[in-house]
């Protein structure tokens, strides 16, 4: 694997990692704040009675109204501004007119395209009471993504974010899903390097500063096993169980890592009502 000074790169994905400077950094930042601001504004969208398509919309809008572009409007054949997962839906879950239900547990994944750059990055809502064990998930998953974050510095490895994430989820009895993984980003979407959620330390891509990409790990009460769905897109679990994930968009810098995604109001777990019976 060999890295490139972005600005002498070129635009498509072509087998080399971008290292990227002040200025991607500075675009990075104003399009992951956007998009922290975006899932900020579902926070009390999400409830009882509320169809997907809906939170699609307010999506749309807040795009429109921010001069920024939803990157999965018309991604690969894809047409929603936002991707909506419930329960036992992996991720890619494609919104649509149904109601969310009390104690549903939803993931919403929302990358805006600011000025070029994508910012990209999910959360967990619940709906209305949720129970117990998906409030353990959802517990887990988002500190299993924050304790993969927390080793991201120069000279780390894809192999540690993955090894942190994986060794504390599965003493939990919970799984990692593999088969979907982070992304580099930048300009575009979805570029080198993969980001897998499991690992070895010291094994994958040596980190540099300079390298963007994401931090979104998939994790199943049962498991790890995924099935993508006739409609091309939705990914389930194999056996059922829920599934949570979070996602944060992520830079190398000097000396450690800068979050671009990071929740404006503290948000970044949406707060959770959960049955104590
Ligand atoms: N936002 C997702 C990610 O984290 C990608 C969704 S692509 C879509 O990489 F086409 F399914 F929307
Ligand atoms: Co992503
Ligand atoms: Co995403």
């Amino acid at each position: 694997m060999t890295y490139i000074d972005a600005a002498a790169a070129p635009l498509r994905k072509n087998g080399q990692i971008k290292l990227h400077g002040p200025e991607a950094f500075a675009g990075m930042r104003k399009a992951g704040q956007l998009v922290a601001r975006c899932l900020d504004m579902l926070v009390p969208e999400v409830k009882p009675g509320v169809p997907t398509d809906r939170i699609n919309q307010l999506v749309f809008e807040f795009g429109m109204d921010h001069g920024a572009y939803p990157a999965t409007l018309m991604y690969r054949g894809y047409t929603k501004s936002t991707c909506t997962s419930i329960n036992h839906v992996v991720c890619h879950g494609i919104p649509n007119d149904k109601p969310l239900r009390e104690g549903d547990i939803v993931n919403i994944d929302v990358t805006l395209i600011l000025d070029g750059w994508h910012g990209d990055s999910s959360r967990m809502y619940g709906v209305g009471e949720i129970p117990r064990r998906a409030e353990r998930l959802i517990d887990v998953t988002f500190e299993s993504m924050n304790r993969g974050i927390a080793v991201i510095k120069p000279g780390a490895t894809t192999g540690d974010i993955g090894a942190a994430i994986e060794a504390f989820v599965e003493p939990q009895n919970m799984s990692v899903v593999r088969d979907f993984c982070g992304h580099g980003l930048g300009r575009l979407f979805h570029d080198e390097p993969n980001i897998v959620h499991v690992g070895r330390r010291g094994e994958g891509i040596v980190l540099r500063p300079g390298m963007l990409f994401t931090v979104e790990p998939m994790i199943n009460l049962g498991r790890p096993h995924v099935k993508v769905l006739s409609d091309g897109w939705t990914a389930v679990t194999r056996d059922r169980s829920l599934s949570a994930q979070f996602e944060h968009t992520v830079g190398v810098t000097e000396t450690g890592v800068e979050v671009f995604t990071y929740s404006p109001m503290g948000l970044d777990k949406p707060p959770l009502i959960s049955s104590r019976a």
